[in-house]
């Protein structure tokens, strides 16, 4: 069992993903604390309905981001993970924090990266014409949304498309995505090594796609 721990600045609907995948004993994870830098995430609420421990620390309770970012990451340590999920987490972490974590850290970014870092992905994609849009889950590194691209999900861009009716179709897909990935580390198929990812032993080339069932292929 691969001990998790979850941090979410708001909705929190991967989180709730991982915890019924948790809950059905698909995932072999143990979810051991939600943490929030806000107090009023429904993501909260989603833990302590579960019976999780769900914390909030306010940045404005500390000198400078780096101040916070210790204090966060200090808390969950205390459960011990394998594994912290950034799942709609809004903050950008201090790099000396993030080089702590590395390997042992994933973010979901709703972009097909390194297509749109940062904000307002949908809305870019929209803006540039792409065809295909889609999530992607990488290792976190220093660089915002630039570590090493564990897997992908794609969906077509539709020409009636709004950024509201884009996020809402791919998000169920995030959901697979995060719960795929977060399975194949805690199988030990993936991990970080260096700066490259291995899966299933070999070095992996390219993201891995989601599959219909869900699932993450194997390599070949
Ligand atoms: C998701 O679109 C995720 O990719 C992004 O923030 C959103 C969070 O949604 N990083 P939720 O809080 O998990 O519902």
């Amino acid at each position: 069992m691969l001990d998790v721990v979850v941090l979410a600045s708001g909705r929190g609907s991967n989180f709730a993903a991982l915890l019924d995948a948790q809950q059905s004993a698909e995932l072999p994870i143990r979810i051991r604390a939600l943490l929030s830098d806000k107090s009023a995430a429904p993501a909260l609420d989603i833990a302590r309905a579960a019976g999780i421990d769900a914390i909030v620390l306010a940045p404005r309770d500390f000198a400078d981001r780096a101040a916070f970012d210790r204090a966060l990451f200090a808390r969950a340590a205390q459960f011990h993970p394998g594994l912290i999920v950034l799942a709609g987490y809004m903050r950008v972490i201090d790099a000396a924090v993030v080089n702590e974590w590395r390997g042992r850290m994933i973010n979901i970014h709703p972009s097909l990266l390194p297509k749109y870092p940062g904000l307002h992905t949908h809305e870019r994609a929209i803006a540039a014409g792409d065809a295909t849009h889609g999530a992607s889950v990488h290792f976190v590194t220093a660089q915002l949304d630039g570590g090493p691209v564990i897997a992908q999900a794609q969906i077509p861009v539709l020409g009636g498309d709004a950024p509201d009716t884009l996020a809402a179709r791919l998000l169920p897909l995030e959901h697979r995505l995060l719960a795929a990935s977060v399975d194949a580390i805690a199988r030990g198929r993936i991990a970080l090594r260096g700066n490259r990812i291995e899966c299933d032993g070999k070095p992996l080339a390219a993201p891995l796609h989601l599959q219909a069932d869900g699932s993450l292929p194997a390599v070949g």
